[in-house]
């Protein structure tokens, strides 16, 4: 007999998920060195245009789907369409899932080595202006980071293997909260830096002048990122739902919570990068060294250490999950794999790709393709096309090819709720989303000039 499909227990506990999926290493990691990069607040600017207008319906599109089919992304394809060229746009969600899984796995295993770190006192113990070097010595090492990459994933693999309810529900429900309890601590700490007002400035005044294709093109690419969109993560999240959950409602719940995480980790980082004398373009580094300094400035500092990069572990975890789940569910419903199989075979392959990006901070260094590293090209083709191009698809799918009635019934629980919200959301995701894509896209590519 088939067994009865997982689903989430309470509202809180889809709450609590999704937000575990979507806050993680892209809020606290990425957001603030690609903010500093692309310029400080214009890129904040976009970034939230573009959470609004094409973020929300595209989270609609995804929950619409996977909530109304109670499926895996193939599943649900097939069950709303019957051309077979719909159906293979579950791809484009499974090499994606499989390529951010393995370098995201890298950075989750630098918190592993800085928690070690805190715990040992080292970390408070090195002098602020190490930081930089102490990095990129780690990074580069040819085994430590490999190693953290390989134990990050068993880690993932293990809770992987026990399933929605008792593995990833529980986990996110106690860790988000706490997460962002401590975030706000930093981030009154922050006010009292000597820079505060130039680290603001950098993140909430915008130079105009700062936006280029790319800056744009790295918001959008972002934005995707951080609410987990495109690669249906978020729509195998809603096949687990309830039929009384309010679709809407929660995306827009979600998109505000991550944003707010999102600045919050700009409004600790920027006042800290100032005030320490860091570099502000520093790229992927950034985080790894300006948290640092921040820590051995406070009293207790190896405490709060401990405490953050215990919880930046959790939230990488929280969303590492989401997107293995993407391939579990596929395997297991359409291969019929047991669900420790798939685990298995999701984690063996994250663990061949991951440990190539690893070592491209170290001995694949020189090793480019495009004038990246491994490690940069997974994040560029990731963010930048595969999870745009997966946003204009389930845009699409859910605005003109899927039945209208179905994604209505959907998005207002048969009538029953957001009835003036739905015109709303149906003309974004019809119309604003796919066009707003697609400029930005060839804007970005530089295939089209303003
Ligand atoms: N949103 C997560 C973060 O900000 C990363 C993530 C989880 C993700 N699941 C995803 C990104 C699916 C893209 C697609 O860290």
């Amino acid at each position: 007999m088939k067994e009865k499909r997982a689903q989430f227990s309470s509202r809180f506990a889809v709450i609590a998920t999704t937000v575990g999926s979507a806050v993680g290493l892209g809020n606290i990691w990425a957001f603030p060195y690609k903010c500093g990069v692309n310029g400080g607040a214009a890129f904040l600017l976009i970034y939230i245009a573009c959470v609004l207008l094409i973020g929300i319906p595209v989270i609609c599109a995804e929950f619409s789907i996977g909530r109304g089919t109670h499926k895996n992304v193939r599943g649900a394809l097939r069950q709303l369409h019957s051309s077979r060229f719909v159906h293979s746009f579950s791809f484009i969600g499974l090499l994606a899932s499989i390529l951010i899984l393995s370098f995201y796995s890298v950075v989750a295993g630098w918190t592993l080595e800085y928690l070690i770190e805190a715990i040992s006192g080292q970390m408070t113990a090195t002098p602020a202006a190490d930081f930089s070097n102490h990095f990129s010595g780690f990074a580069s090492s040819p085994y430590k980071s490999v190693a953290w990459t390989l134990i990050f994933l068993l880690c993932n693999y293990f809770i992987m293997r026990r399933g929605v309810k008792r593995g990833i529900e529980r986990m996110s429900n106690i860790l988000m909260p706490i997460l962002f309890v401590i975030l706000i601590i930093f981030c009154v700490h922050s006010f009292f830096l000597p820079e505060v007002g130039r680290g603001l400035k950098f993140l909430f005044h915008p130079d105009f002048s700062k936006i280029t294709p790319s800056v744009v093109l790295g918001a959008m690419g972002q934005a995707f990122f951080s609410l987990s969109l495109g690669l249906s993560c978020l729509l195998i999240y809603a096949s687990y739902f309830s039929d009384k959950e309010n679709l809407i409602g929660s995306a827009s719940l979600i998109a505000v919570l991550d944003t707010v995480v999102a600045v919050l980790a700009g409004v600790i980082i920027f006042p800290a990068v100032f005030s320490y004398g860091a570099n502000v373009a520093e790229g992927p580094k950034l985080v790894y060294e300006v948290f640092p300094a921040i820590f051995a400035s406070m009293s207790m500092g190896w405490l709060w250490a401990v405490l953050f990069f215990l919880l930046l572990f959790f939230a990488a975890i929280t969303s590492t999950i989401s997107m293995s789940e993407i391939t579990i569910a596929f395997m297991t419903e359409e291969w019929g794999l047991s669900r420790k199989r798939a685990s298995q075979v999701n984690t063996l392959v994250a663990m061949a790709l991951g440990s190539l990006c690893a070592l491209s901070f170290g001995v694949l260094r020189d090793f480019t393709i495009f004038g990246m590293t491994i490690f940069d090209l997974f994040e560029y083709i990731s963010s930048n096309i595969l999870l745009p191009l997966g946003g204009i698809v389930f845009a699409l799918l859910a605005g003109w090819v899927i039945d209208r009635r179905f994604i209505r019934d959907q998005l207002t629980n048969f009538g029953s709720v957001n009835r003036r919200l739905y015109p709303v959301i149906s003309f974004l995701m019809r119309f604003v989303a796919p066009v707003a894509i697609l400029l930005i896209f060839l804007y970005g590519l530089k295939l089209l000039h303003f």
